[in-house]
């Protein structure tokens, strides 16, 4: 992180913070102010006082009014609090005159977010995209006024132009800083895409966990892969995608990938940033979304991922409901729902204790395999063109020589692919099958 522009030394300016959140027209906030509390220990800091207020509007100059911020200076005091955090997103000059007033630093929960997303963040493209979003919210922040900018600017003195202002400097600083780090981000997203694509091109199902941050995406992402990606109790562990190969049964080979948690009323500027980290949800086979269904909040967390699936592009995903951490509901056993055309809708487990993970499989299973079919296969030699078309697919698992000379081929792949193929080569996969016994695809499709 550049030290000019030192963002952590803004959030993290004390470990000490008191809180802010304002109920607008008396809607009921106590989930939200809940999950500011956990987004504040997760960063950290102590949460050492909270301040709560009912508005129907924010006061333009301090957001709660002269009278709430008079309060709030006593708060600050009396807790001897080093840092305010606002529940909310405040206008540059709102920050200014609270910081002011209050003698004291002031960020919004945006600035909390991207705070424990950069010291989360573990990859490169990680890093890259939470400087590049960190330095998108100081750009609004750049005007006159801003001390901290200016204690620091001695460090750079040299590189400034004769006669340029502090403001022009900053701007020209972080119009570079951004400009590079775009570079560096196009750098290693492309080289993203080119694995993606060899992977599609192989034809592996990608399979994406999303859900609510700290609904227990990464333990379950554990169970299933016995990859070991840290999880703990906080908001944000996992920032990076992480991808593991498991192997399902009617599927074969699948890619799992583990994507950073969702946020409700998460800036669309941030959501934007990290578009390329949730490529792999955008562009899966089968989202699962986790859901902590021991959270009353349920609906809400639901809500909000559905509407940040839906920004990021990923609205038409297919997904498969995984209802977790049942272990805190007494009374529910592990069990399968499924839709009208009779394949699964949503699996409640615990991926802690590991209860219902069969039963995930299996789901994942018929979710993903409904189209796929498991061959053998013996070709003759002179059907390389065919075998050739299948290796190309990523359809062949196994194969071997048998005596004659001819090729045995263990295959897994859609069933439409298949047939599409077999009919191209005038129905000779068909008649090549060995295993199931007199296999038909369109004795296939009646069974179905
Ligand atoms: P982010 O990285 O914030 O997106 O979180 P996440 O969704 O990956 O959640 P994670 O797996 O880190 O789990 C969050 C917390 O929930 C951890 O303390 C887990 O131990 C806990 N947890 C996960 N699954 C279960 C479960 O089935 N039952 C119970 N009781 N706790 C669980």
């Amino acid at each position: 992180m550049t030290a000019l522009f030192d963002f952590d030394e803004r959030c993290r300016g004390g470990a000490k913070a008191v809180l802010v959140s304002v109920s607008f027209s008396d809607a009921d906030d106590t989930a939200r102010v809940a999950e500011l509390k956990m987004l504040v220990l997760s960063s950290g800091a102590e949460a050492v006082g909270l301040l709560t207020c009912s508005r129907t509007a924010p006061d333009p100059k301090y957001f709660i009014g002269s009278g709430k911020t008079e309060e709030l200076k006593a708060l600050v005091e009396s807790c001897q609090g080093e840092t305010v955090i606002f529940n909310h997103e405040l206008s540059p000059s709102q920050e200014r005159n609270l910081e002011s007033f209050l003698g004291c630093r002031v960020i919004t929960r945006t600035a909390l977010i991207l705070d424990i997303f950069a010291a989360r963040a573990r990859t490169r493209e990680g890093k890259l995209q939470v400087e590049l979003a960190q330095l998108g919210y100081l750009e609004t922040r750049l005007v006159r006024g801003w001390t901290h900018l200016e204690r620091q600017r001695g460090g750079f003195g040299l590189r400034g132009g004769p006669g340029e202002t502090q403001l022009e400097y900053d701007r020209r600083l972080l119009k570079e800083r951004v400009n590079i780090l775009r570079k560096e981000l196009r750098e290693v997203e492309k080289q993203r895409e080119q694995n993606g694509r060899a992977r599609s091109r192989r034809g592996i199902p990608v399979v994406s966990l999303v859900g609510y941050t700290n609904s227990g995406k990464s333990t379950l992402f554990n169970t299933l892969t016995d990859a070991g990606v840290y999880a703990a109790d906080q908001l944000f562990a996992t920032l990076d995608p992480t991808l593991r190969t498991v192997s399902i049964p009617r599927v074969g080979k699948t890619v799992f990938a583990d994507t950073v948690g969702f946020i409700r009323d998460l800036p669309h500027n941030l959501v934007a940033a990290f578009k390329a980290t949730l490529r792999e949800a955008r562009e899966s086979d089968l989202a699962l979304m986790v859901i902590d269904s021991a959270d009353g909040d349920m609906d809400d967390m639901i809500a909000a991922v559905e509407e940040v699936m839906e920004d990021i592009g990923a609205g038409s995903v297919p997904v498969l409901k995984v209802f977790n951490k049942i272990d805190r509901i007494p009374g529910i056993s592990p069990h399968i729902e499924h839709d009208s055309a009779g394949l699964p809708r949503s699996v409640s487990i615990s991926a802690k204790t590991g209860a219902g993970v069969d039963l995930l499989l299996r789901a994942i299973s018929d979710r993903l395999g409904h189209d796929r079919v498991s061959l053998e296969l013996t070709l003759p030699p002179d059907a390389g063109a065919l075998r050739q078309r299948l290796f190309a697919m990523g359809a062949i698992e196994s194969e071997s020589y048998d005596d004659s000379g001819k090729a045995c081929l263990r295959i897994t792949h859609s069933r439409t692919e298949l047939a599409r193929l077999s009919a191209r080569f005038g129905g000779a996969l068909e008649r090549y099958v060995t295993a199931p016994a007199s296999f038909s695809f369109r004795r296939e499709v009646w069974e179905d």
